[in-house]
């Protein structure tokens, strides 16, 4: 959608009831917006600490796996990518409730002998579905914190019940989508290896397009695991072909300094990571009050995400290059600097403020909402006015240490996901980063291209 509507507007700002205040954040909202639906960031920043309205439109293709071949009546899980299905469409042994367990729990399953396996169910939605998106890695059963946005906050499971318990969460959800969301919520929007909704009544929601027979597991040859991958790495850029859309003006996130959860931020095995286990029983009903006005709201925006595209792609490597050590002179420095400000430059009337003010504004077309009416345009603005600011300030340093050193503060403050990726694989490699439950602390730290072999056994990374 590329223009807004006033009225919709003022309601997707009414809807958030005390004045956002994202200006400690800004660099980690940015990220949000950024990497929200991408495979990519998400994995990397896997504690997600918002919720945004997400909507998928009718006739968008969507998968089940199971041991069953009757189409789903009630609550089950539902895929993007039929490969992260198929870990699922296999023939039931012993005891297994539906849609308990994690998802690449399978490969390890023992092997069958059977050259039939379970069932691929194919289905369309049948409307456009509303769905509440939780972002970062949601679906990964991890004790660092990738659950915290729902057991701490949705179902304030302040007992701690156990992050294995799938079933008993997905219910607490979809009771809360039937009440406290007055039915207008379908499902939960999360991502593991692959993004997946939780629908809480498959026959109110989808239609059923086919109903095919999987292959045995004793047919199953070695490219099983790296074919997974490669369906769901194909998506770190995206979710891909407009399957979902959403609000970006509109949205609840732990990084809004009202709710003024302290501390946000603690060590999570040797990383620096967002947690909501601090999170007062006051600052939970704040955020779940806020959440109940969002999904009563507008289900998409103006696309923000395309601005923070515009933003990183423009800077990303530019500032990698200025810290590289290819610029060996504060003059050299400076000329990088100057030929990324030079189309903000009234050479007959230099001025720095009207300079920065010139770039920070470069993507964001006057038609955006402004900044009172949208959280993401706070964030972004935030963001783009830090860079542009940075770069002049690095500029007027009067030693080459001291504008490389700005330009190092403003990459540790932005702390862009693009600077981990491998660069282009080889068509039987892949670029590994730890995606729940596999990849190692080696992963994380340096992703690299991975054949099918390298990839085996890949562990340690989520403890
Ligand atoms: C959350 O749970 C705690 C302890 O079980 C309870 O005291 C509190 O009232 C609950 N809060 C909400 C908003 O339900
Ligand atoms: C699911 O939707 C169907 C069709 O709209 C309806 O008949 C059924 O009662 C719903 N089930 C639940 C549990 O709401
Ligand atoms: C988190 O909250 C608990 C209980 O309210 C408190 O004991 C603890 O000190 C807090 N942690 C930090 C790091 O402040
Ligand atoms: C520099 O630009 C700013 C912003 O456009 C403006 O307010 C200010 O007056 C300008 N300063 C001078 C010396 O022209
Ligand atoms: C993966 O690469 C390694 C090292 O280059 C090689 O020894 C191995 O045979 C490759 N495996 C596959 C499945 O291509």
């Amino acid at each position: 959608m590329k223009s807004f509507p006033l009225a919709l507007l003022t309601l997707a700002a009414a809807v958030v009831a005390t004045p956002t205040d994202l200006t400690s954040n800004a660099n980690h909202v940015f990220n949000a917006i950024h990497s929200a639906l991408r495979q990519w960031g998400s994995s990397l920043n896997h504690n997600g600490m918002s919720y945004f309205l997400a909507t998928v439109p009718e006739g968008t293709q969507l998968y089940h796996g199971t041991s069953s071949e009757a189409p789903v009546a009630g609550m089950e899980w539902l895929a993007f990518e039929p490969e992260h299905s198929l870990l699922f469409a296999w023939r039931r042994r012993g005891r297994r409730p539906p849609g308990e367990g994690p998802a690449p729990q399978v490969p390890l399953a023992p092997p069958e002998d059977d050259e039939l396996g379970g069932y691929l169910h194919t289905y369309r939605t049948a409307r456009p579905l509303r769905l509440l998106y939780l972002d970062g890695e949601a679906a990964a059963k991890s004790a660092k914190g990738t659950l915290d946005t729902q057991d701490y906050v949705l179902l304030n499971d302040t007992e701690k019940t156990g992050m294995f318990r799938e079933y008993e969460r997905a219910k607490g959800m979809c009771a809360l989508a039937a009440t406290e969301w007055q039915g207008r919520i379908d499902g939960i929007l999360r991502m593991e290896g692959g993004f997946e909704i939780i629908m809480c009544n498959f026959s109110e929601t989808l239609a059923v397009e086919r109903i095919t027979r999987a292959k045995g597991r004793g047919m199953r040859d070695g490219g099983q695991r790296f074919d997974y991958y490669r369906a769901i790495t194909a998506r770190y850029d995206g979710i891909g072909g407009g399957r979902v859309q959403l609000n970006y003006d509109a949205f609840v996130t732990g990084f809004d300094a009202k709710y003024g959860v302290h501390p946000l931020f603690r060590a999570v095995d040797g990383r620096v990571l967002p947690r909501l286990v601090n999170a007062t029983a006051a600052q939970v009903g704040m955020m779940k009050g806020d959440i109940t006005a969002l999904v009563l709201g507008p289900g998409a925006s103006f696309d923000w995400q395309a601005t923070a595209d515009m933003i990183v792609g423009r800077y990303a490597s530019r500032l990698e290059h200025l810290v590289s050590g290819a610029l060996p002179t504060l003059e050299d420095v400076q000329d990088e600097i100057e030929n990324t400000m030079k189309p903000f430059i009234d050479y007959a009337d230099r001025n720095a403020t009207a300079e920065i003010q010139r770039c920070a504004a470069q993507f964001i077309p006057s038609t955006a909402p402004v900044p009172s009416q949208s959280m993401a345009a706070s964030a972004i603005w935030a963001i783009s006015t830090r860079i542009c600011a940075s770069l002049s300030s690095a500029s007027q340093q009067p030693t080459h240490p001291a504008a490389v050193q700005e330009i190092r503060e403003l990459m540790g403050y932005l702390e862009w996901t693009a600077w981990k990726r491998c660069g282009p694989c080889d068509y039987d490699r892949l670029c590994m980063v730890p995606i729940w439950p596999f990849g190692s602390a080696e992963d994380f730290e340096r992703p690299q291209c991975l054949n099918a072999s390298q990839m085996e056994g890949r562990r340690g990374y989520w403890g």
